[in-house]
């Protein structure tokens, strides 16, 4: 798609399509909607206000042949309230629009600069939200395949000189738009693909394309390492494990940054999680191939820092894995030594997150990780205190988790902390071992989340819980049904402002 800056007036837009958003309560007797109700002949008078268009998100209200306005379509979108105007709502609004006017067969489009935000902010937002609404999973489709496309986008704005900067927003967010889809399409592979192998193909191919280092740690590897527990999750399957390490190096050698700083970048890579010896019900078992969705924003997030080369050096590490049942799985009552030489008491061996997520946190840490994030589809605990509209957050270190919080604050994405209070260890005490692998029903999260806490050790660490987020079962005016690429957008904001120190 090609994606451009104009700084014209919203009637002289060669397009076919002008979007415009409507703010709740907004009237047309002043500024940018008097002009444009001037040009239509008094139409958006007409419709702005009634009960089409009250400029709720789910407003929509599409116009052909607007008046004294060079493109021949205008579509009217409902932005919510301009006082809760944010990242989040740019993007969605924009991808409303792209969704709906691709639907229509619209080849071209152009939104006008309506909102408050500043202007690289606003203008990045508008362009993830319209590459992130136009993604299909419909790559194993052969009929009712979304064939059409929109392949030009105008951002535009009267403010002159401006150009730089949105051009400059529009490339780091075409980058961000597409390592979530990126992601997302990874999420959607089905396990017989993305095996773990396969998985660790594609993160070699990513490392070529962008420039980062990889190294891909196999079985006899891990055994000389005595990653017990990873191997342990991965003896039920035909298919080996992986451990994928990437590096990206930013820091300029003796600058300023190059203090031992090095963060690094967790997610599980579990390819199928059919919950093993304790396995899962039938009833939706197949979404378990998202189950590496952590791994594939991993990929995304270092895919994207590639681009976007902040002075800083991140590691990110992909323990990958399928969690099977079979004559060679794990059992509940066994006990595995993880690398970190603590012993863990399986309790249920669909507790696999925790078990490969430790070995790799050790092995962050071995690397020199002076901060680790990790982040996993770990607990359907966490569906149950939040829903599917917050990740959890968690950590050792508060500072950190601040740091994490403010980066989805600026990236749009919501995350939310949950309590990591001492009493909660007690619930993953073992009777034979150092530590058991489930603490039960009760704050699922949390425990999950105690469990990595004792690999992290003294390392700042932050833990984000996406299972409830990773998925959306719906699909909505912005965005297909599917993995939603969640964390992503938020880790590259965290990499490339928040990780100075
Ligand atoms: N991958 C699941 C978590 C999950 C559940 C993600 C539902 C998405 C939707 C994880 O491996 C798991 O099975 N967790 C168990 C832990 C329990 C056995 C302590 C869970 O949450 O039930
Ligand atoms: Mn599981
Ligand atoms: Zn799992």
């Amino acid at each position: 798609m090609e994606i451009k800056a104009e700084v014209r007036e919203f009637y002289d837009i060669d397009v076919e399509a002008l979007v415009v958003a409507i703010f709740e309560g907004e009237k047309t007797d002043q500024g940018f909607l008097k002009e444009l109700d001037e040009r239509s002949g008094q139409l958006l008078g007409q419709i702005v206000g009634t009960e089409e268009m009250r400029g709720r998100p789910s407003d929509i209200v599409y116009l052909h042949q607007p008046g004294n306005i060079r493109s021949k379509r205008l579509l009217l979108v409902g932005a919510g309230k301009a006082a809760n105007l944010s990242v989040d709502s740019v993007s969605r609004y924009a991808g409303t629009a792209a969704r709906f006017l691709r639907s229509k067969g619209v080849r071209s489009m152009a939104l006008c600069r309506r909102s408050s935000l500043d202007l690289a902010s606003g203008a990045q937002a508008a362009v993830e939200g319209v590459l992130m609404g136009l993604f299909e999973p419909d790559q194993y489709k052969t009929s009712e395949k979304e064939e059409r496309q929109i392949d030009r986008l105008v951002l535009v704005t009267s403010e002159s000189g401006s150009e730089d900067i949105i051009n400059r927003a529009i490339s780091h967010g075409r980058i961000i738009g597409e390592a979530v889809n990126f992601a997302r399409g990874l999420s959607n592979e089905p396990s017989c693909v993305l095996t773990p192998t396969e998985l660790a193909n594609r993160a070699g191919q990513t490392a070529e394309q962008f420039g980062l280092t990889i190294d891909v740690l196999d079985e006899a590897k891990m055994k000389e390492l005595g990653m017990g527990a990873l191997l342990g999750v991965a003896r039920g399957s035909d298919e080996p494990c992986k451990l994928i390490v990437l590096r990206y190096t930013g820091a300029p050698p003796g600058g300023t940054s190059e203090n031992g700083n090095l963060v690094a970048i967790v997610g599980k890579g579990i390819t199928f999680d059919s919950g093993g010896i304790s396995i899962k019900p039938a009833d939706g078992m197949e979404r378990m191939k998202y189950d590496m969705s952590g791994a594939a924003a991993t990929l995304a997030v270092m895919r994207a820092i590639a681009q976007l080369k902040p002075p800083v050096n991140v590691v990110g590490l992909m323990p990958t894995s399928e969690n099977m049942p079979s004559g060679h799985a794990y059992k509940p009552g066994d006990v595995l030594r993880a690398m970190s030489g603590k012993t863990i008491e399986v309790i249920n061996t669909d507790a696999e997150g925790r078990l490969i997520l430790a070995d790799a946190i050790t092995y962050a840490r071995k690397l020199g990780a002076t901060r680790i994030i990790d982040l996993a589809t770990l607990t359907g605990a966490v569906s149950i205190a939040l829903g599917s509209v917050y990740a959890a957050i968690l950590g050792n270190d508060q500072k950190l988790v601040d740091e994490v919080r403010k980066a989805a604050d600026a990236a749009g994405e919501r995350i939310w902390q949950l309590p990591m209070d001492e009493p909660y260890r007690d619930l993953i005490k073992s009777d034979i071992a150092d530590i058991k692998n489930s603490g039960g029903r009760y704050a699922g999260t949390i425990t999950a989340a105690y469990f990595l806490r004792e690999f992290a050790e003294t390392t700042p660490w932050a833990h984000l819980d996406i299972a409830g987020t990773a998925w959306e079962s719906d699909k909505k005016p912005h965005s297909a049904k599917g993995p939603t690429g969640m964390a992503i957008r938020t880790l590259i904001k965290f990499v490339c402002e928040g990780s100075r120190t």
